[in-house]
C-alpha cells in the first residue's frame, strides 16, 4: 500500500487542486492584468496525463480534488476529464468539485452532475451589472446568474465566492448574504491576495474580513459552525437558514498550520504553496521518471506558510492566481 503524503511540518495532503487551463474568458481586476500571456498549448498536459497524476494522488491518500483554472470550463475536453476522474468518487475520492466563473455553467451543469460532481463554487463578486462588468472587465452578470440557476436546477449545491474589495463591492456584502439565504446558497468571502502584477495597487482595495464581520454580526444572527469543507474557510451559520458563511482570511487570520493542499498546473508543475515558487515538475516525472519520488520530493519542500504582505511594493509571487487556480 502506497504511503500517505506527509510533509515535514506534520501536515497530511488530502486535497489536490488541478488547474486545467491558465486561460479565462474574464479578466477580474484583482486576479489578472488586462493583457496576459498564456502558456502555449504544446506545453499543456493531456487529459489522460492529468488523470494519471490524479490516480497517483488518490492512491497516496488524496480524498478531494478540485478542478480550477483560469476558467476550467474554457478547456474543451474538461467534460471528459470530469468523467474520467469522476470514476473515483465514492471509491477513493470523497469529493470531486470545481471552481468556475459561471460564464459557461449553464451549458455544463447537467453533465457535471452526471459525472459525479455534487457541489461547485462560483465566483460572483457583485450582482450589480455595472459593478460586475467593472470588476471582471468583460463579464455579464445576467449570464452568470443564469449559470448559477442552471447549476441549482441540475442538483448541484452552489457556494458563492466573493472577493471583498474596498469601495467596489463593500456595500454589497450584506445584500449578497441576504440573497444567498433566499436562494439557498453558501457564501464565502475572500481577502484579496498579492499574486502577480495587476497594474494597480491591491492595498487600495484590501478589505480586512475582521471589519466585514463586525458589520455582518450587527445585521445577521451568526453562530460559529465547526463545519470544515476540507478547504481553508472557517464557517458561521446564519441562524434560521441553511446558509453557511465562510471566511477565507489569509491576511488577517493565517490558516497555513492546517494546510492540506497542493496544486497541479496545466503544464504539469506541482506547487506546494500558493504563496511561494517552490514546485516540482510532475510532467517530466510522469513522462520519464518516477512519479512517486517526485511527489515525495515536493512534499519535503512544502513551505511552512505564505508571507503575503498586502502593503509590500510588489506582490509576494510574480505568477497570477490563474496559473495555480487559487
Ligand atoms: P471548499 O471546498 O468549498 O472549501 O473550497 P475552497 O475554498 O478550497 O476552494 P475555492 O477554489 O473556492 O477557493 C476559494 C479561495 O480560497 C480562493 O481565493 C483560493 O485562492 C483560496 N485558497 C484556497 N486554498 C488556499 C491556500 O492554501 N492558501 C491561500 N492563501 N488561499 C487559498
Ligand atoms: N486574491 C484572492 N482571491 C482571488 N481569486 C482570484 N484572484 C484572487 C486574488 N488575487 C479568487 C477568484 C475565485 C477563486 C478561485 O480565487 O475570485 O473565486
Ligand atoms: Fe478569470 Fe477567475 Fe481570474 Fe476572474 S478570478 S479573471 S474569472 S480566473
Amino acid at each position: 500500500i502506497a504511503p500517505p503524503l506527509l510533509d515535514r511540518h506534520g501536515r497530511t495532503i488530502s486535497y489536490l487542486r488541478i488547474s486545467v487551463t491558465d486561460r479565462c474568458d474574464l479578466r477580474c481586476r484583482y486576479c489578472m492584468a488586462e493583457e496576459m500571456t498564456f502558456l502555449p498549448k504544446s506545453a499543456l498536459l493531456g487529459l489522460e496525463e492529468i488523470a494519471l497524476i490524479a490516480d497517483r494522488f488518490i492512491a497516496r491518500g488524496v480524498r478531494k480534488i478540485r478542478l480550477t483554472g483560469g476558467e476550467p470550463l474554457v478547456r474543451r475536453d474538461v467534460g471528459d476529464l470530469v468523467r474520467r476522474i469522476g470514476r473515483h468518487v465514492g471509491a477513493g475520492l470523497d469529493e470531486l468539485t470545481m471552481t468556475t466563473n459561471g460564464n459557461r455553467l449553464a451549458d455544463h451543469a447537467g453533465a457535471l452532475f452526471d459525472a459525479g460532481i455534487r457541489r461547485i463554487n462560483v465566483s460572483l463578486d457583485s450582482r450589480d451589472p455595472d459593478t460586475f462588468r467593472h470588476i471582471t472587465r468583460h463579464g455579464d452578470v445576467v449570464r452568470v446568474l443564469g449559470g448559477i440557476a442552471a447549476a441549482k436546477a441540475a442538483g448541484l449545491a452552489v457556494k458563492i465566492n466573493m472577493v471583498a474589495l474596498k469601495g467596489l463591492n463593500e456595500a454589497e456584502i450584506a445584500p449578497m448574504l441576504k440573497w444567498c439565504i433566499a436562494e439557498g446558497h453558501d457564501l464565502t468571502l475572500i481577502e484579496t491576495m498579492p499574486l502577480g502584477s495587476i497594474g494597480e495597487d491591491r492595498a487600495d482595495r484590501f478589505l480586512p474580513l475582521t471589519a466585514v464581520m463586525d458589520d455582518l454580526s450587527a445585521r445577521f444572527a451568526l453562530v460559529r459552525d465547526a463545519h470544515r469543507s476540507g478547504g481553508p474557510a472557517r464557517y458561521w451559520r446564519v441562524t434560521g437558514s441553511e446558509t453557511r458563511l465562510g471566511l477565507i482570511s489569509p491576511l488577517t487570520a493565517n490558516f497555513c498550520e492546517t494546510c492540506n493542499r497542493v496544486r497541479l498546473t496545466t503544464d504539469g508543475m506541482l506547487y506546494t504553496c500558493l504563496g511561494h515558487d517552490d514546485r516540482v515538475d510532475l510532467k517530466a516525472a510522469l513522462r520519464g521518471g518516477d512519479l512517486d519520488a517526485a511527489l515525495d520530493r515536493a512534499l519535503a519542500s512544502k513551505p511552512a506558510r505564505h508571507d503575503f504582505d498586502i502593503a509590500a511594493a510588489a506582490p509576494a509571487v510574480a505568477r497570477h492566481m490563474s496559473v495555480t487556480g487559487g
